[in-house]
């Protein structure tokens, strides 16, 4: 086993701790700091001399040592192993193999080593073994040799290191603080706070940053106070060493002075520690040939350049951080770089333009381009065909267009790079003959004696009007007889005029006028007016879309184009009228237009064109967007019945006024309380959640509607809705209405209650009757007043009868006419208008015969009357005044015929004076009451 030998220094620390295995153990890793040779042998060359010293302007460490002379002699090459130890850390932080030919000379050997913590912070040790190259044995290692850190000095106050400026952006940097001598290290920080690694010992502390940036700040600061509370602190800068210049070139402008121009990157140094730049020869670096200028990353810098044609030029550009240049070799005669034309004027006709200029340096052959701007954007660049010449002449351009042209040269022999343009220059070309036609058309209104015709046009992309137009010319003529043409003359601001023609067909036409000329004329023809001319198309409907209205027609093919026109305005005089020309091979198209807007009806006709002659084809009507209707249905009756309504109202106008097609009707239902559930009817429901029975009535036409299925003495609430493409109206209004009771039950009542008690209440009063006055003295039948009753006179006899069938109800939901016919009025069975008030006994005789009431069948028939008839006044039976009742009646009694000729006569007035006028009246009543008919119940008789 080798023995360890420490250095003085250490010797004494280590010695106390010999005893502990454990330390030793610690200390193991410093055996091979500092083992020493104790062997010798004669193929081994040992170092004899070892040298360390350091850069601190580089952070170095500068190692030199040599071999026995011997070796030198040998030119033995060699490998030598060189460790670098960090003392206070008492690690070896390097380890390297260093293989060299040894030489004649015996000079000593060099190796150098960069640390990554400054050296000022610790001390460091170096030692090296070497070996011949072919050997396998290493000599001994030399003794450590040490440099010194600075934590071994005698200063007072702690130190931060490395002592510097600048740092550069992305590295990773370790600072130090070292305390003064046997002072320890409080705190060591740095501001602003970035990501650090510390390590320490007593006596100096260290922190890495690791990727430093300038996010932070472009400058740092170190602060470290040691145990007495003493302060050192340190501000570094950090920023970029300078990037090589970009786009390094050179250039002349004139052959006399040559301007070299680059680009320079960011550094993060400004002021003083800005870039510096240095243009030189690249043959002699330090003679600047011109002062750089920069701004905005753009640096120049020129000098005169006398007879010199070649160049070989280098920028250096320097910042604390690092040094970098750019060099450039080249010729000045393919520097060329001409300075943009100058002078710039034109000459021009209605389709050319003739570009003339001027340059500097005429002695130079320059050769130029002309680039022209159309209006639409569209570039065309023109060159200049022979070298030297100072115009250019474009052509093939629009009349009266303004174009903008400008110019640039390069040099004409050695092409290298254009000149920057000239000034632009904008320039109308003149006015040309106006080329295409108007687009014309015209409304036709008939007046008397002829025809007012309004005449409209406009300028289509097709025509060019080359120039201002100054007016247009309008000119019509009779065809027939060829007449005399009449013309007008109108100023550009105009676009229609009206003419009054006669009934014959007339040629009209219309042409464009500028300073030039005029265009070629649109011809219009207008047939003879015809009387059927008026003949009336049916108006189809069309339907909007997103992006118009859309269109269709049939194509015919005699037309050689279709014309569409309308009114942006139709209820507006004038209404705007618009057109549009379509091909022959197109039959639909979508109209738009900025005046359209939802809800109004726009009226469409379509014409078709051939030679200038148009007949009208189709019509159609129809709308941007439909929209719900303004007004509802206005419902004038309804009619109701215990268990159905039915509504009925006013036609709805479906005019041009409306704001959409109606396509028919919603009928809205619900009882006051709860919801509707009523049959064949959708729910519907309003905003406020309550539901409603709807019934829809496609059908435009209808004005009528039976609700159905109706609870008997309800209030229901009722709506009815128009509906169009654009929907309904919210609903505001509703109608109320009470159904009645249902009258069956009534008749129920009646039937099981009052009819009995009545019947018998009359029986009991009949029987009375028949005992005390049964065949009474018969009165004079002329002081009758029954048998003086109009009515009831047939020829000269008389005769007196009684309808006692039960009446229908008459059911009256006014109070007036109610009380004029209290309680309940009565009338017979059958239709006869004829009212009794059996209430009314004032007037009516009674004279009821024993023998009739007794010879009466005793199960009476479905239709029972009991009728008096005084037979001795009557004849048998042509009675007219009751086709029904009548004959009935004769069956029953007919068996009895013979009898009851000469039975005692009753007779019964229950007529007072004025029943005939109340006839009437009742009669007339039952036409404007609700007169409820119950023919379908049977008469209360026969359940006797
Ligand atoms: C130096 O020499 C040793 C042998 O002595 C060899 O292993 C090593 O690869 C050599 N290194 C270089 C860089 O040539
Ligand atoms: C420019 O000059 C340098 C130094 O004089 C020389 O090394 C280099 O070759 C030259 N470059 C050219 C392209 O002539
Ligand atoms: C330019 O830089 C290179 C290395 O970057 C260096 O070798 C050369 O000497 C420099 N030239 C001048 C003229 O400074
Ligand atoms: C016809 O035109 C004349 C003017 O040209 C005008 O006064 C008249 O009101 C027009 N008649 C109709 C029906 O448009
Ligand atoms: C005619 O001119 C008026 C006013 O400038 C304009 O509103 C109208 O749309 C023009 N009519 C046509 C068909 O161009």
């Amino acid at each position: 086993m080798r023995m360890l030998h420490l250095p003085e220094s250490y010797a004494g620390k280590s010695g106390q701790m010999m005893n502990h295995f454990m330390i030793l153990a610690v200390l193991l890793p410093l055996r091979t700091c500092y083992t020493s040779y104790s062997q010798q042998e004669s193929d081994v060359f040992p170092v004899t001399y070892l040298n360390v010293s350091k850069d601190l302007g580089l952070q170095r460490l500068l190692v030199e040592w040599d071999v026995v002379k011997s070796a030198h002699d040998a030119e033995l090459a060699m490998s030598f192993e060189i460790q670098v130890c960090r003392i206070d850390e008492a690690t070896i932080v390097r380890t390297e193999f260093h293989n060299v030919t040894l030489d004649k000379l015996g000079k000593p050997l060099h190796w150098t080593w960069d640390s990554d913590i400054p050296l000022e912070c610790m001390s460091h040790a170096v030692r090296i073994r070497g070996k011949a190259e072919a050997s396998k044995i290493w000599s001994n290692w030399s003794l450590w040799e040490t440099v010194p850190g600075l934590d071994t000095s005698n200063r007072s106050g702690p130190q931060i290191f490395p002592k510097k400026e600048f740092l550069a952006e992305g590295s990773d940097i370790t600072f130090c603080c070292i305390g003064g001598k046997g002072q320890a290290i409080k705190k060591f920080f740095v501001s602003p706070t970035v990501d650090v690694f510390k390590r320490t010992n007593n006596q100096v502390r260290l922190l890495t940053v690791e990727n430093l940036s300038h996010d932070k700040g472009s400058t740092i600061h170190f602060y470290c106070y040691d145990e007495d509370g003493r302060l050192h602190q340190a501000a570094f800068f950090v920023g970029k060493p300078p990037d090589t210049p970009k786009d390094f070139s050179c250039h002349t402008q004139d052959m006399r002075r040559v301007t070299c121009t680059w680009r320079e990157g960011e550094t993060y140094l400004y002021g003083r520690n800005a870039p510096q730049y240095t243009l030189s020869k690249t043959s002699s670096p330090k003679m600047a040939l011109c002062k750089a200028s920069c701004s905005s990353e753009q640096c120049s810098c020129s000098w005169d350049i006398g007879q010199q044609r070649i160049w070989n030029v280098t920028v250096t550009v320097e910042n604390p951080l690092g040094k970098k240049n750019a060099t450039d070799v080249f010729d000045v005669n393919h520097r060329m770089y001409p300075t943009a034309p100058f002078q710039v004027w034109e000459d021009c006709t209605d389709t050319e333009i003739t570009l003339h200029w001027n340059y500097e340096n005429n002695e130079i052959e320059l050769f130029c381009q002309t680039e022209v701007v159309q209006p639409d954007g569209k570039v065309e660049l023109h060159n200049s065909s022979v070298a030297h010449s100072k115009r250019v002449t474009v052509r093939g351009l629009q009349p009266y267009t303004a174009y903008t042209a400008r110019v640039r040269c390069a040099a004409a022999t050695h092409f290298w790079r254009w000149s920057e343009w000239s000034q632009a220059l904008t320039t109308r070309t003149k006015e040309g003959i106006p080329s295409g036609k108007l687009d014309i058309w015209r409304e036709i209104t008939p007046v008397l004696g002829g025809r007012n015709v309004t005449l409209f046009w406009k300028q289509t992309p097709s025509f060019q009007a080359n120039g201002k137009i100054i007016s247009y010319e309008v000119t019509w003529e009779k065809i027939e007889d060829g007449s005399t043409p009449e013309s007008i003359s109108f100023s550009a601001v105009y676009n229609s005029t009206r003419i009054l023609i006669d009934n014959h067909s007339y040629r009209i036409s219309i042409m464009a006028k500028n300073n030039v000329h005029f265009s070629l004329p649109s011809v219009l023809i207008i047939s003879r007016a015809t009387d059927n001319s008026t003949e009336e198309l049916k108006e189809g409907q069309v339907n909007g879309t997103d992006d118009g209205i859309f269109i269709s027609w049939e194509p015919r093919s005699i037309y050689d184009s279709y014309i569409i026109d309308w009114c942006n305005f139709p209820r507006l005089q004038p209404c705007d009228l618009q057109w549009k020309r379509f091909g022959p091979n197109i039959s639909s198209a979508v109209i738009s237009s900025a005046a359209f807007v939802p809800g109004v009806r726009y009226k469409f006709c379509i014409y078709g064109s051939v030679a200038n002659r148009t007949s009208l084809l189709e019509k159609k009507i129809g709308y941007l967007r439909e929209l719900p209707p303004h007004v509802d249905p206005i419902v004038r009756k309804v009619d109701l019945t215990y268990n159905s309504v039915t509504l009925s109202w006013d036609s709805y106008l479906t005019n041009e006024s409306e704001t959409g097609f109606v396509r028919g009707y919603h009928v809205y239902m619900s009882p006051i309380q709860g919801n509707c559930n009523l049959k064949g009817s959708k729910k519907y429901i309003l905003s406020d959640e309550s539901e409603l029975c709807k019934y829809t009535i496609e059908n435009p036409e209808e004005k009528r509607y039976t609700v159905k299925h109706l609870m008997p003495n309800t209030k229901y609430k009722i709506a009815v809705k128009a509906f169009t493409g654009g929907g309904e109206t919210p609903i505001v209004y509703f109608r109320y209405i009470d159904t009645p009771y249902n009258s069956n039950i009534l008749y129920f009542v009646f039937l099981v209650v009052i009819l009995p008690t009545l019947v018998a209440a009359i029986c009991h009063w009949k029987m009375k009757w028949v005992k005390e006055s049964c065949c009474p003295v018969i009165p004079s039948p002329n002081e009758s007043k029954v048998l003086s009753f109009k009515e009831f006179k047939i020829d000269s006899e008389k005769v007196l009868k009684i309808n006692d069938c039960l009446p229908d109800v008459l059911a009256v939901d006014s109070d007036a006419e109610a009380q004029k016919l209290h309680p309940v009025t009565w009338s017979s069975l059958s239709s006869t208008p004829s009212e009794d008030k059996t209430d009314d006994h004032n007037s009516s005789w009674i004279y009821p015969s024993e023998n009739v009431v007794r010879d009466f069948p005793p199960t009476p028939t479905p239709q029972t009357h009991t009728c008096f008839e005084n037979f001795a006044y009557s004849s048998p039976l042509e009675a007219e005044s009751d086709p029904h009742h009548i004959p009935e009646t004769l069956e029953a009694g007919k068996t009895n015929q013979a009898v009851m000729l000469y039975q005692p006569q009753c007779y019964l007035d229950i007529f007072h004076e004025d029943a005939a006028s109340a006839t009437r009246e009742i009669a007339e009543r039952k036409n404007s009451l609700r007169y409820i008919s119950q023919t379908d119940v049977h008469c209360p008789g026969e359940r006797f």
